[in-house]
């Protein structure tokens, strides 16, 4: 009788597209005979992770590419990771367009502690930036997020072959990428702390729902008595801003345009961001 392989896929997912990689991923690997699961990394607890890895021949990674680099929280989820010499591991991306190296960059932190990253792939997925000061196309448009789900299953498809098959295969893990990369990752690192700050509600239009500071993943959002406030900590994901049921979230003191339509409400028709952080 084969023997059931366990995987456990660890993600972070500002606006639902590594989410739903995530989730896809495991749907094949349990078609291709895996006892699979994803789970984001805001509610889990270092013994759980560390328990479902102990457990897993397969650990997978997810995270979407913030200019060629990974996502604040998924580099210390990573960092704070024992060694676990030898283990499999899978890693993914989502961007909207393009990073370079961002699978490889999450291998090469994986392989410090002792991962054997066998599988690494990056995933095209609905631009999430939607803010009014950088005029980004994104879209809403249900037809339009089909078509790209379905370019990404066909994706996740080929992908899932190749680990039942037990081929390795590493995308982007490459010099030419990996400087391409840097050359978006350099000044993205170098201003990144000066955009931390960045996010403030509007009280005009706010509805006082406290969506925001419930959604916010590191809690840069709190309230002080009646009055929402930032700690300068945002590491930003745009997910308040994008989730905000009035649109009430300004970046950079700009508030969304009207014009442009709801901000980018994630990679399915009403996507509930609340799964994110109680998905376990
Ligand atoms: C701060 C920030 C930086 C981003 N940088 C890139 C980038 O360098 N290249 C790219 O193709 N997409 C970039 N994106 C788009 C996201 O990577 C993409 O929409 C991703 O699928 C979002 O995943 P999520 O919904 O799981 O957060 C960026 C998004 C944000 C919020």
């Amino acid at each position: 009788m084969a023997t059931v392989k366990n995987a456990s896929v660890f993600y972070f997912s500002g606006t639902g597209n590594t989410w739903w990689v995530a989730e896809e991923i495991c749907r094949h690997l349990n078609d291709e005979g895996f006892d699979s699961r994803a789970y984001s990394i805001e509610n889990i607890s270092a013994v759980k992770v560390a328990s479902l890895i102990e457990e897993s021949s397969l650990v997978g990674f997810g995270y979407p590419i913030h200019g060629s680099d990974l996502p604040q929280l998924m580099k210390e989820f990573m960092e704070a990771l024992p060694q676990y010499p030898g283990k499999d591991a899978l890693v993914f991306c989502t961007q909207w367009l393009w990073s370079g190296d961002g699978a490889y960059l999450g291998a090469s932190m994986l392989k410090e502690k002792g991962f054997a990253v066998k599988w690494g792939q990056h995933f095209l997925m609905p631009n999430n930036v939607s803010v009014s000061v950088i005029r980004l196309p994104y879209t809403n448009n249900p037809d339009r997020l089909s078509a790209v789900r379905q370019r990404a299953t066909r994706k996740v498809k080929r992908l899932v072959s190749r680990i039942a098959a037990g081929k390795p295969y590493r995308h982007g893990f490459n010099p030419l990428a990996c400087l391409l990369g840097s050359l978006q990752r350099v000044p993205y690192r170098r201003y990144y702390h000066r955009l931390q700050n960045d996010i403030a509600i509007n009280r005009e239009f706010c509805i006082d729902c406290g969506e925001c500071v419930r959604l916010c993943p590191v809690g840069n959002l709190y309230y002080a008595g009646e009055e929402i406030k930032t700690k300068g900590n945002c590491i930003l994901c745009t997910r308040c801003y994008n989730f905000c049921p009035v649109a009430a979230v300004t970046y950079m003191n700009r508030p969304h345009r009207p014009e442009r339509g709801e901000p980018y409400r994630g990679p399915i028709e009403n996507f509930n961001p609340s799964i994110l952080i109680n998905a376990f």
